[in-house]
């Protein structure tokens, strides 16, 4: 187990770039499989989640070469084997797998792992999509056999724009045999990105980033050259741990469309913030307004960015809300915050905060990934020291977190125990 470990409450300064977005990242490197020759991606985050996913793509002989920050992988002598959950249970995203085995081979067998912490998380609609291409789903306990002896075209609707299950889908369907036409698609950008890459292999997907995605099948996918966007997602985190302890402090390689909701709560709230064509520049400030913010899908608030924002709102004056609408368990930050002083209380899915707390260090856990991007913010805005268990969280979804806020001037160290 890991522990970080911080000395809060001092100024941070600088700039800190942002990484390849983690959640693109883990689609493209299960999608690099339905390419008939190979593919290479630059900008790949080197976080827990990759190292994962290239373990996994190793397991089915897949060749892969690393280099600094990019990726070739060639899929011509890999083998379809039942994915075992020792692999699969290490990240959810290894769902993708399925759809990315199921429209190379038309055969998917991989366990996968029921919810996680932050809610039941489950797989139907991802399942419901493969069965509309043609696909006979059979579930024995948590190993999935996915197959089909023909892929075709399909008018699939998402009873929820879920992100997963519009990925999944379009992975099965870029090689069936017609049109499929996804419907309430998410529009997440991470979508888009994972589109542009299959397009980039010669796949025929229009539609990406609204609500309706239409794929047209081809018979072969070609040698592609893709870039990662930067994780909207980081840069969020580290733009509020700016709100915070900025003096000021730079968050560049940023696509602020990508971050509209965000950025209009923190302007709402009184953050003083610069923001350019690639970057933005944010300081701490005593006087924030209490603002309420309400999760929904893309282009709404990001559920990924609710937990560290409610750090930011223990520094409003008055009242904050904030109401989670994605997942139905995501507020297990809340008793360590409480913990570091602030005043927060739960009801149903909706979390009240009064400020201004002042925030002292002390021993937290780190519940999930973004939870304890929330305890990085505490602790760097809280006196004194703050230790967060469980810290292998981070480094799933942050590339070199300690380094990054260490040039800024944060005092943040990671153990082993
Ligand atoms: C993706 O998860 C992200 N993960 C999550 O980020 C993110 O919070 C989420 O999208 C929402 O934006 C990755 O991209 C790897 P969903 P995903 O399918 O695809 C329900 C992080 O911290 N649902 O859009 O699993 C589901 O239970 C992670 O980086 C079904 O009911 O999210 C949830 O309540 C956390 N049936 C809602 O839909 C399904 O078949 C949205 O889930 C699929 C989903």
């Amino acid at each position: 187990m890991k522990i970080m470990e911080i000395e809060g409450g001092k100024d941070l300064s600088g700039t800190i770039r942002i990484s390849g977005a983690k959640n693109a990242t883990v689609a493209l490197i299960p999608a690099a499989i339905l390419s008939d020759e190979e593919a290479t991606i630059c900008n790949i985050p080197e976080i827990t989640d990759t190292e994962a996913l290239c373990d996994i793509l190793s397991y089915l002989n897949v060749d892969v070469k690393r280099a600094s920050e990019s990726i070739i992988i060639n899929p011509s002598n890999m083998k379809n084997i039942e994915i075992k959950e020792e692999f699969s249970k290490k990240l959810r995203a290894s769902y993708y797998f399925m759809g990315a085995l199921l429209g190379k081979y038309k055969k998917a067998v991989m366990y996968f792992p029921g919810g996680c912490s932050i809610g039941a998380r489950p797989i139907d609609l991802h399942l419901k999509g493969f069965e509309a291409l043609g696909a006979i789903v059979k579930n024995e306990k948590n190993k999935y056999i996915v197959e089909a002896d023909e892929l075709h075209g399909a008018n699939i609707y998402l009873d929820i724009a879920s992100v997963g299950a519009t990925i999944n889908i379009m992975l099965a369907a870029v090689k069936a045999k017609g049109i499929t036409v996804i419907d309430n698609a998410a529009k997440e950008p991470e979508i888009v990105n994972v589109a542009t890459f299959l397009n980039n292999m010669g796949a025929k997907i229009t539609g990406a980033g609204t609500s309706t995605i239409k794929i047209e099948g081809v018979d072969y996918l070609h040698k592609c050259f893709h870039e990662v966007i930067p994780d909207r997602i980081e840069a969020g985190t580290y733009i509020i741990i700016g709100a915070l302890c900025g003096n000021p402090l730079k968050i560049d390689n940023v696509i602020p469309e990508h971050i509209d909701a965000l950025l209009s709560k923190l302007e709402e709230m009184g953050v003083d913030l610069e923001v350019g064509a690639d970057y933005v520049i944010t300081s701490k400030n005593k006087n924030y307004i209490s603002t309420n913010i309400k999760t929904a899908v893309y282009p709404g608030f990001p559920t990924d960015l609710q937990q560290p924002f409610t750090v930011l709102q223990t520094q409003c004056n008055g009242k904050s809300k904030t109401t989670e609408t994605i997942f139905e368990n995501r507020f297990m930050h809340v008793p360590y915050l409480k913990e570091l002083g602030a005043d927060v209380e739960i009801k149903n899915q909706t979390a009240t905060i009064l400020g201004p707390s002042t925030l002292k260090g002390s021993q937290v856990v780190a519940t999930d990934l973004r939870a304890g991007a929330s305890m990085v913010a505490a602790g760097l805005k809280a006196e004194g020291t703050t230790t967060i268990t469980n810290a292998e969280h981070i480094l799933r979804g942050y590339e070199q977190i300690i380094e990054k806020l260490t040039n800024v001037g944060a005092k943040i160290n990671i153990k082993e125990i």
